[in-house]
């Protein structure tokens, strides 16, 4: 068989887990988290140039796998995307992604890239760029309800951005816990680890659930939640997967993504069609108001929205040239007449 070395139209930049770890590195995890926060902001701030969709997924019993898609007009993106909570008891993650940009003129990919990590870290950047938005004045400790995958960029990137100097942390298993607490250790941040979720509350302005479970689950109640508090509730995800008791929701300003998603993956799942919501990006642009006072609570009911991942892969895009951190992967057939692909194939016989 005759190899033939690809052209260099063939080739599409490909960064690997060892190069996005690199990556992250070089840059430092609350540098880079931030990094994506203002891409996220520049591009919710242009909201209505892209092209939008709820997510579409494919459920079955054990979980999820899902595509989501957009495009600015000029470049095009997807992620895949799979959440299954079962996986942990197996060795396997939840959460695992990747995620690709292209050139919308030609059609051409012009980046895939790992986004298991980057999903992370843009999870807990848009967390952050809205708890910026909504969490109290002078805000400046989170208790974190869920301390698996996402726990540590969460309380890295509220840090970072959103200015918290305490975590008090709270898993039902305590493995988890003391892995995010030890993960933590030397980050700046001031870690409590703790026995219930109520006493993870005790002081906190920002309360995070980032739990995994495939059904409704109840893992705030009503009387837990004091006014004047920022929930950011990233676990309840998908048509059935809730964390919060729907009392909580009537006493709340709920903020969204794109409700047209969020109603059927949200917390909001859990509300009427029509309940009143506001959207994130029109708090940013300054066409409808964030928090109005000190007792109002505020809900991020985020579900994570394509756009976010486009900003992600965007930012990293812009990163890879100067670092050298991708591999030239040979993903596209390049045939010299481009109406010739059978006799390329021919010739490499
Ligand atoms: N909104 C978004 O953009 C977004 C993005 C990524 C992931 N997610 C969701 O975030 C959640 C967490 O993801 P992960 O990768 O960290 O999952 P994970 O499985 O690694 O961690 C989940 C943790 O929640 C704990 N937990 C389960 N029930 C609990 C309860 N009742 N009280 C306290 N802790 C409990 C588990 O013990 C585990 O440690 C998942 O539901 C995932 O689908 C949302």
């Amino acid at each position: 068989m005759t190899t033939l070395e690809p052209s260099d139209k063939a080739l599409v930049p490909f960064v690997s887990v060892d190069h996005m770890m690199k990556l992250i590195h070089h840059i430092g995890v609350e540098q880079m988290m931030t990094g994506i926060s203002d891409y996220i902001e520049s591009d919710f701030k242009r909201w209505e140039l892209f092209d939008k969709t709820p997510r579409v997924a494919s459920h079955s019993e054990k979980g999820v796998i899902e595509l989501m898609p957009t495009s600015d007009g000029d470049v095009y993106g997807f992620k895949y995307v799979n959440g299954h909570p079962s996986n942990t008891k197996d060795g396997l993650q939840t959460v695992t992604a990747f995620g690709l940009l292209a050139d919308v003129a030609t059609g051409y990919p012009v980046l895939l890239t790992e986004m298991t990590i980057l999903t992370a870290l843009r999870t807990a950047a848009t967390s952050a760029l809205v708890a910026r938005l909504l969490a109290p004045k002078g805000a400046h400790v989170m208790a974190m309800i869920g301390n698996g995958a996402q726990s540590e960029f969460q309380s890295l990137a509220m840090k970072a951005i959103a200015g918290i100097d305490e975590v008090r942390l709270y898993d039902i298993d305590k493995a988890a816990t003391a892995k995010c607490a030890a993960n933590l250790a030397g980050s700046g941040l001031k870690v409590v680890a703790c026995e219930t979720a109520e006493e993870a509350m005790l002081g906190a302005q920002i309360i995070t659930t980032c739990t995994a479970d495939k059904q409704y689950a109840t893992i705030l109640t009503d009387n837990m939640i004091g006014s004047g508090v920022h929930i950011n509730a990233i676990g309840g995800d998908c048509p059935g997967k809730t964390e919060l008791a729907p009392a909580i929701l009537h006493r709340s300003e709920i903020f969204v993504e794109y409700p047209e998603q969020t109603r059927i993956e949200g917390e909001i799942q859990q509300l009427d069609p029509d309940h009143a919501v506001t959207e994130i990006w029109q708090v940013l642009t300054g066409q409808a108001k964030g928090r109005s006072d000190d007792k109002q609570i505020t809900l991020f009911d985020s579900v994570g929205f394509a756009i976010e991942d486009f900003s992600a892969l965007r930012y990293v895009r812009d990163q890879i040239e100067e670092t050298g951190l991708f591999h030239p992967l040979d993903l596209l057939a390049d045939p010299d007449d481009p109406r010739d692909l059978f006799g390329m194939l021919q010739r490499a016989k």
